[in-house]
């Protein structure tokens, strides 16, 4: 029994000794993703891949969590097995196993996967940091012609840079990678990946930039001077976004404009929508997250340049939110695959409704 009608049969059962357990929201229950259109159907309907973050375990050990990746996306991003930390946890000896697993399986059905990412401070092996800057060059080198060459062919757009403007100030983050390469660090891993790999998409991908504010102007001139040397040929939005607070579509709209009118294409690479802060609810939660979801693949399906929207996952049963943000139920499907208000509000998106 749903934990909703538990709460109410103990409340009116008058001589039930047992306290009633504590309400706890229910939302409304969807259909099992069985039961839904794919939604790679609706995307593909709008010229769009659809993607979601997965991990090799949940695809080769959970039969329902592999159906619905495979069922509803058209395209996977390793969400850890492709970064530096995974692939070359000690020096010199390369693990391609989770991620060469993930694109086995998009090739198994039909999907494209976007490589995930070279170069980003998170996901940094610790020996790195401790190179001395000729030693880090080197590394540096060795790990993008490597990981990129591992992959050639078999990705069709890598997430060269990640994340490399500041926060608090105009510029460049503060890494081990600007410290010890300087700020050209960005151009160089560009050029090493273009060498590695001429045939696939090389991506700049950020957070926090997705509206029009001082980040996503940096972003902005960042990727315009790559671009104006051929370095770059798209940007991936994040959009790890609260639907209690988040850039107003129409922003969303005008920075993904002004990125393809440089010539670039544009993706939202990484999409998940928290709803803890947002007043009311469950339902009221989860209705505020539909129409999130919508107004921001509807921003990206209006523009033609835009050609993907990847979420962080697909499953509230999976994902890096309840860790980095606390409890909370970011996703399309619900822990047990049902389909949430959001899908309809991706699939309304696509659908152009
Ligand atoms: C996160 C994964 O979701 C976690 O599982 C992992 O522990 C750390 O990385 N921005 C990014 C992603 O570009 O690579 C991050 O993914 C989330 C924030």
């Amino acid at each position: 029994m749903l934990p909703f009608l538990l709460s109410l049969a103990g409340c009116g059962g008058g001589d039930s000794p047992t306290a009633a357990p504590t309400p706890v929201p229910t939302p409304t229950p969807g259909p099992l993703y069985t039961e839904v259109a794919p939604l790679r159907d609706a995307a593909a309907s709008a010229g769009r891949l659809v993607g979601a973050a997965v991990y090799s375990s949940g695809l080769a050990g959970d039969p329902t969590y592999a159906a619905a990746a495979s069922r509803h996306f058209n395209s996977l991003t390793a969400e850890w097995e492709m970064k530096w930390d995974p692939v070359e946890t000690t020096p010199g000896v390369y693990d391609f196993s989770g991620g060469d697993a993930i694109v086995a399986f998009a090739e198994a059905h039909g999907m494209r996967v976007k490589g995930h990412a070279l170069v980003w401070h998170g996901a940094t092996p610790q020996w790195v940091e401790s190179l001395s800057p000729p030693e880090l060059r080197i590394a540096f080198e060795d790990h993008i012609r490597t990981v990129a060459g591992h992959y050639r062919g078999r990705v069709y757009a890598w997430d060269v840079v990640n994340e490399a403007i500041d926060d608090a100030a105009s510029g460049l983050r503060s890494t081990v990678f600007s410290r010890g390469l300087g700020p050209d660090y960005v151009a160089e891993a560009f050029r090493l990946a273009r060498k590695a790999d001429p045939g696939a998409e090389l991506v700049y991908n950020d957070y926090g930039g997705e509206g029009l504010n001082r980040k996503s102007n940096d972003v902005y001139d960042l990727v315009k001077d790559l671009k104006q040397r051929g370095l770059v040929d798209g940007v991936g939005l994040q959009m790890h976004i609260s639907a209690a607070g988040f850039p107003a579509a129409a922003e969303i709209a005008a920075n993904v404009d002004r990125l393809a009118d440089l010539g670039l294409q544009v993706n939202i690479s990484e999409m998940d929508v928290r709803v803890r802060d947002v007043a009311g609810d469950q339902a009221a939660k989860l209705q505020k997250q539909r129409q999130v979801y919508r107004d921001v693949v509807a921003a990206c399906v209006a523009q033609p340049r835009c050609e993907a929207v990847t979420l962080w996952g697909f499953t509230d049963a999976h994902s890096w939110i309840d860790g980095a943000f606390g409890p909370d139920d970011p996703l399309l499907f619900d822990d047990q695959y049902r389909a949430k208000p959001a899908f309809y509000g991706v699939e309304d998106a696509f659908l152009r409704r």
